[in-house]
């Protein structure tokens, strides 16, 4: 399992520089201690398989079924065989846009699982729920509403704490806001998650930047981070990953 990770969720788009030169710039980059994923849209996933060199590979979604008549979903095994390690769930996109509950989540997690793909869990609370001050009640009953049978099984699993009130709005989190949460969040999986897994690595995505990442790590707390915007331009993600350090 690696240290750290640095994950780029193109989301519906392409990066205008294309995707072979952003994956020729990606592999000069010498990785250290830090996983480079890349998330394209399913299908360029087998292109950034191919092309990618010294990086991963992540779907954005899947299917919480195998196979059957369930028209425009793709299946864990599917993104599996197109050479993807990793699969994004419970974004708050999809949570938000396509209405995915808890219990869809859980089912999906269950299944990537089941299907050797590694999941990046997301989570986050809105800016309700953060004013109100419930965030860390909050994200204790996502986390447990993850806890699927599957995860005495799983061999790697990553956490993604996004605040929904952060993403693609320019308004991150502060490094000592996330750091704050993270005590919560670690404290759920302990409660929660078999004990095995005591040391899922936390990653933050919410509006990361070049010009925010240096005070995201001072706290030394953050595993990483799942970058949407800044991530669709190769140099920017780049900075990203040398202001990790
Ligand atoms: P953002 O997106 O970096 O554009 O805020 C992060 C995400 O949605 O994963």
């Amino acid at each position: 399992m690696p240290n750290r990770y640095l994950i780029a969720n193109w989301k519906m788009n392409l990066p205008p520089e294309g995707v072979e030169s952003y994956l020729a710039n990606l592999s000069g980059a010498d990785p250290r201690d830090v996983a480079l994923v890349v998330a394209p849209p399913f299908p360029f996933l087998r292109q950034v398989v191919q092309c990618g060199e010294g990086t991963c590979v992540a779907a954005q979604n899947c299917s919480d079924h195998v196979s059957g008549a369930f028209t425009g979903e793709v299946s864990p095994g599917m993104i599996r065989e197109c050479g993807a390690d990793y699969v994004i769930l419970g974004h708050s996109e999809r949570r938000t846009l396509f209405s995915e509950s808890d219990a869809l989540v859980a089912r999906k997690l269950a299944l990537a699982i089941e299907s050797g793909l590694a999941p990046v869990l997301c989570i986050g609370e809105d800016v309700r729920v953060r004013d109100t001050g419930h965030v860390a009640h909050f994200l204790a009953d996502q986390i447990k509403a993850a806890a699927v049978d599957a995860l005495e099984q799983v061999e790697e699993i990553v956490l993604a704490y996004e605040p929904i009130w952060a993403i693609g709005t320019g308004r991150n989190a502060s490094g000592a806001m996330v750091a704050e949460t993270l005590v919560g969040i670690r404290h759920a999986i302990e409660r929660f998650w078999p004990a095995r897994l005591a040391e899922t690595r936390i990653l933050y995505g919410g509006s990361v930047s070049p010009d925010n990442v240096d005070d995201l790590v001072a706290h030394g707390t953050i595993d990483g981070f799942l970058v949407g915007g800044a991530s669709l331009d190769s140099r920017k993600f780049l900075a990203i990953h040398a202001g990790m350090r």
